[in-house]
């Protein structure tokens, strides 16, 4: 699937779940949160019948999220059928990784079963390792988990794993090296991402924005130059470097200041209440849930992927015009 612009459709994200047992203030309001009532969610069985019809449309990765994905009950089983989809050739996970240590038989953690139900990547996120900003920034006092999850990641055997640090003026400035050393110790990739406004405004303000530019400025005060590393693609939109005199890559997600941060973007969602996304910084959504649960046979439910496609945006309309009408939380990061 190719669109206007000549954005080639290969990536789908996936959110099974509205539902988290964190409150991160830059992707939910601290107001009293409402779910979705279940009825209003798809089911694994419609999900794995759209990843079915977006893999035949050229679809070769799918990486699942939420909010909290491993909140969602039988979330292996689901996993499990993944991988056989034809033509699914990656899975990918995005969580908090306050789960990831907890034993789903005797013996086994979340994150081994994931890994034996078929995922080969894993993205944590951490924001910080100072247990009361942690507490601060999610409202949950997890941090001790989240560690335990990286550990448990870790000793799964996970192809790839990678944190991901949103970056925030005021909040965690400080850990920026402490971050990078805490990956340097156990070889795992580091990516600060650009706080972009899909949470209410009063979270997003100049005064908490960090961008990219000045974080790999004080990066490079540490250690010197970065190495750009052109070759190395993870199929998402970070740009690469290399710790100079060092075998660490870090990466850098600029959404809001990167002008050319859509060229090369792959990538539909899927939310858990059916609404395909050709653009996460683009009110535009498409109801998939309805002509799934009023009988649409797989022809009808490809050419409605082809129709998404064709209104990608060329891109995001988070530095102009943007008004969030969901939460990054109801979305699915
Ligand atoms: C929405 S979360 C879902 C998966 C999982 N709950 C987690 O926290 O990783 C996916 C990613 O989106 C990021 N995120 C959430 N709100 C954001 C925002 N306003 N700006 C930038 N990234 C955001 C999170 O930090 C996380 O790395
Ligand atoms: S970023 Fe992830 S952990 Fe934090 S509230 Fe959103 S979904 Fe939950």
């Amino acid at each position: 699937m190719e669109d206007r612009f000549g954005h080639r459709i290969s990536y789908l994200r996936v959110s099974i779940t509205d539902r988290c047992n964190e409150r991160c203030s830059y992707c939910m309001p601290r107001e009293l949160q409402e779910w979705l009532p279940r009825e209003d969610v798809l089911s694994y069985e419609e999900t794995l019948r759209i990843i079915r019809v977006a893999a035949d449309l050229g679809v070769k990765k799918i990486r699942v999220t939420g909010g909290e994905p491993l909140v969602r009950r039988n979330i292996l089983e689901f996993i499990h059928e993944i991988p056989k989809i034809p033509g699914i050739k990656q899975l990918g996970l995005s969580t908090n990784g306050t789960l990831l240590a907890r034993e789903t038989s005797p013996g086994q953690t979340m994150a081994a079963a994931l890994r034996a139900a078929g995922v080969q990547s894993i993205n944590v996120s951490l924001d910080t390792l100072d247990s009361n900003d942690y507490a601060q920034i999610t409202g949950r006092d997890f941090h001790d988990e989240v560690l335990r999850g990286i550990d448990a990641a870790i000793t799964a055997g996970f192809e790839q794993i990678k944190l991901n640090t949103v970056l925030m003026r005021g909040r965690n400035e400080d850990q920026l090296i402490p971050l990078i050393e805490f990956a340097a110790t156990r070889n795992l990739i580091l990516r600060f991402i650009e706080m972009m406004p899909v949470t209410t405004t009063e979270v997003l303000s100049d005064a908490n924005f960090l961008p990219v530019a000045e974080t790999k400025r004080a990066i490079e005060n540490q250690f010197g130059d970065l190495i750009p590393e052109q070759s190395f693609r993870t199929s998402g939109p970070a740009t690469y470097y290399q710790i100079p005199g060092r075998d660490q890559r870090i990466g850098f997600i600029g959404a809001m200041t990167n002008l050319h941060f859509c060229e090369s973007c792959n990538k539909l969602r899927l939310t858990c209440d059916g609404k395909l996304r050709p653009c996460l910084g683009s009110y535009l959504e498409f109801d998939i849930m309805k002509p799934l649960r009023s009988g649409a046979s797989d022809d009808e439910l490809r050419q409605f992927f082809v129709d998404v496609v064709e209104r990608k945006p060329e891109q995001h309309d988070f530095r102009t015009n943007y008004q969030p009408n969901r939460k990054m939380i109801a979305i699915g990061g």
